[in-house]
């Protein structure tokens, strides 16, 4: 079953720092906790863990009330059923992998031979079966990782937390680890709450993204409709990089709202995107593209940067509207100077909220 969180409320002092978080994390999916440094990530996964208390609100796990403000209720950590992943991955050092493997099984006081069984199968599932009688230390990085997330997974609990786990990885590592815990989390469909403030892993790992801000989540939904969908400028700028025209005028024609930038050209908008006061458009630096100087209906412009970066180039382009960034895949040569045109689709176009 899910887990629910309602008006969840965590102060450190005075310092608010879960903001009446109401939320429910699906049950044998992905959730992945996005958001900057110091939002309270961390604090709601401890707060799920048992390993603090928060100020107010309830939480329950798998159907089961583990806290309530009123009237209290406050099941202790190690009987919630849920296993963490921290970001330093703690395996003990003079351990060999299968004892560290072990280790929350024999708490539970489970039987040699179910462990020996339990332990290995995992090994298997991490692609460390080889590995077992190694000492710890005898380990790379991603290794030692992979023992972390064996030791977290054998306990069969149904609630597995994981806390910026593959942040002590190289990049290459990062990636492929990636693809091991969505594989995983398939084999075993266990319910995942994942943090990380790195977009790219938030994207490619969740079936449901969950974006914070200051204590709140702000935004949440499945990585392409966050990042085809942001509401605000917080969550088009978090999952990606944006053009964000502050500036821009609007008249409505046949229902539809035409944008109107500095300079004069005028962008037509899909349905239904009235823009209320204060809001500004977003189109991605992908959506955009470069067309003959002068063509009606784009915006006009001159390359002021340009960056190959092997599979797309990457532009910054002056215009009436300010400075654009623009991704070509399969980009002709360009140069900086060239005057050209910048066309964008309806659909592309966004309009965000502050
Ligand atoms: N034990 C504590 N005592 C006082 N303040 C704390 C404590 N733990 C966390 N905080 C504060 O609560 C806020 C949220 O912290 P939290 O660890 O949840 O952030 P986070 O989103 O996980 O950030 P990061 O990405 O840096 O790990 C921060 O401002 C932090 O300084
Ligand atoms: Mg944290």
């Amino acid at each position: 079953m899910s887990i629910v969180i309602q008006n969840l409320e965590k102060y450190y002092g005075s310092q608010r720092v879960l903001n009446s978080v109401t939320e429910t994390f699906e049950q044998a999916r992905i959730s992945v906790l996005l958001g900057p440094s110091g939002c309270g990530k961390t604090t709601t996964l401890r707060c799920l863990a048992g390993l603090e208390r928060p100020s107010a609100g309830r939480i329950d796990i798998a159907g089961r009330v583990v806290y309530q403000d009123q009237p209290a209720i406050w099941v202790p950590p190690e009987s919630r059923r849920v296993s963490m992943v921290f970001q330093s991955y703690a395996i003990w050092p003079h351990m060999t992998v299968f004892e560290n493997v072990s280790l929350p099984l024999r708490a539970a006081g489970a039987s040699r031979r179910a462990i020996e069984q339990a332990v290995s199968e995992t090994l298997r599932l991490v692609g460390l079966r080889d590995y077992a009688d190694r000492s710890a230390t005898q380990l790379s990085g991603g290794q030692q990782q992979r023992v972390a997330l064996a030791r977290c997974i054998v306990s069969e609990s149904p609630l597995i937390l994981m806390d910026e786990p593959l942040s002590n990885l190289d990049a290459k590592l990062r990636i492929s680890m990636r693809t091991e815990i969505r594989e995983l989390q398939r084999r075993l469909e266990r319910t995942i709450l994942f943090v990380t403030h790195d977009q790219e892993e938030a994207m490619s790992i969740a079936d449901t993204v969950y974006l914070y801000r200051d204590g709140s989540v702000v935004q949440k939904g499945a990585p392409k409709e966050l990042y085809d969908y942001p509401a605000t400028r917080y969550a088009a700028e978090f999952l990606g990089r944006a053009n964000i025209i502050e500036q821009f005028e609007w008249t409505l024609s046949d229902g539809c709202a035409v944008y109107t930038l500095p300079g004069g050209v005028a962008l037509p908008s899909a349905a239904d995107s009235r823009p209320a006061a204060g809001s500004m458009l977003c189109i991605r630096p992908e959506k955009w593209r470069l067309v003959g100087a002068g063509q009606t209906g784009a915006l006009p412009g001159r390359i002021a940067y340009s960056s190959f970066v092997g599979d797309r180039t990457e532009y910054r382009i002056d215009t009436p509207a300010g400075p654009v960034s623009v991704v070509e895949l399969n980009a002709v040569p360009r140069r900086v100077g060239d005057e050209i045109g910048l066309a964008v689709a309806a659909e592309d176009i966004r309009v965000v909220m502050e």
